[in-house]
């Protein structure tokens, strides 16, 4: 192994706080693991990866006693690994390498893959692979099933790391308490998240009929201040996340959480009031297409339509189907306002959106 010289700022401690102040990095996820721990006579410099955060300096204060951040300079290990195929070549052969899973969804400091059925009996090497290679992922978790059942949940196996499926994630600004085994999330639709939020106009009145964990209800609060979102979910746990997520956001004032089948909460109580209705919930969505409408204001809206496009199904298809259900309930579809792929979700099928305009 080659070794070079390289400035970096680093945290100072006396050397019996030093397990300590290693350890902390670590959770932090701020240690620089291309560099070397500096030992130089009663003290220890653990460098770090960038300047430290408000909140992180706080809790670095509360756990040691007595630390400093001073710059120095440490040996570079040149030649330690990148990738997982680079970390694991040793260790599998090459046929298992070739399979290796080249997406990683990461919400907050728990990695999720999908293990090929041939690399199963080493999914634990696997695992222990991605902790090493991306240093602020805790938890490992393999796809153990589909995304099925009412609350769209799917079977998870933890293969590497601290065992617990809870974690906050981050996204555009926001923070999500969730956890992965017990509520749906899904990083893939951060970029919809936000699309929707920036589409939200000041003083516009929504209905998440399927919000989940909070993504489109929360940021559309943070981002429209003179908002109201109504949002709804029968999964009692996303809903305990959801309530958490809007405190946890400051949006208290801005979005009001409601438990249940949609159908029922609309029916009962948001009939008639909203200017945009937001439906991902992709596999039901279009048997859903009269409550958006019932939720809608008398004089229209718009609706965020999701669903599953499978081959040889086309997009005029899912567009002549929902017009069909927007009619059946009494409405008009004005026009469609775009319509869009949202990512691919398994062979020849896509996630969709469409965004209607309704008089
Ligand atoms: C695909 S997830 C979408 C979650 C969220 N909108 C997001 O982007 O992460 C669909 C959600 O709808 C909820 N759900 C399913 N059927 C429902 C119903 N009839 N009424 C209300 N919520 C429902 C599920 O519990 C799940 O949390």
């Amino acid at each position: 192994m080659i070794l070079v010289s390289k400035e970096a700022l680093a945290l100072k401690v006396n050397k019996k706080h030093g397990e300590k102040a290693i350890a902390l990095t670590r959770k932090l996820g701020v240690d620089n693991k291309k560099l070397r721990i500096l030992k130089e006579e009663q003290f220890i410099f653990v460098p770090i990866r960038r300047s430290l955060r408000e909140e992180e300096l706080k809790r670095i204060e509360q756990q040691l006693e007595d630390f400093e951040l001073s710059y120095n300079s440490f040996l570079e290990k040149k030649n330690q690994p990148q990738t997982l195929d680079q970390l694991l070549e040793k260790k599998l052969p090459a046929e298992l390498i070739k399979i290796l899973p080249r997406s990683i969804d990461i919400v907050g400091d728990i990695a999720i893959i999908e293990v090929p059925r041939e690399l199963a009996p080493q999914k634990k090497i696997v695992g222990e692979g991605i902790l090493k290679i991306h240093r602020n992922i805790r938890t490992v978790l393999a796809k153990a099933g589909v995304v099925n059942g009412t609350f769209r949940l799917r079977k998870i196996e933890i293969i590497a790391g601290e065992h617990r499926t809870e974690t906050i994630h981050a996204e555009h600004g926001c923070k999500y308490h969730v956890d992965v085994a017990k509520t749906y999330f899904s990083p893939r639709l951060s970029y919809e998240h936000k699309r929707v939020a920036t589409l939200v106009q000041k003083g516009e009145i929504i209905v998440d009929l399927f919000a989940g964990v909070g993504p489109f209800s929360v940021l559309i609060a943070r981002k429209n201040k003179e908002v109201k979102v109504y949002a709804l979910d029968i999964n009692q746990i996303a809903f305990e996340y959801l309530k958490d997520n809007v405190r946890l956001n400051r949006v208290e004032t801005l979005v009001f959480p409601k438990l249940g089948d949609a159908r029922k909460v609309v029916g009962e109580d948001l009939s008639g009031i909203a200017n945009r209705v937001i439906m991902n919930l992709p596999e039901k969505a279009i048997e859903f297409v009269d409550v958006a409408c019932r939720a809608l204001k008398p004089e229209g809206g718009i609706i965020h339509f999701y669903s599953f496009l499978r081959s040889p199904d086309s997009m005029a298809n899912l567009k002549q189907r929902f017009t069909e259900s927007v009619e059946e309930s009494g409405r008009e579809l004005s026009r469609f306002l775009s319509t869009k792929n949202v990512r691919a979700t398994a062979p020849y099928q896509w996630q969709v959106v469409l965004d209607a305009k309704i008089s």
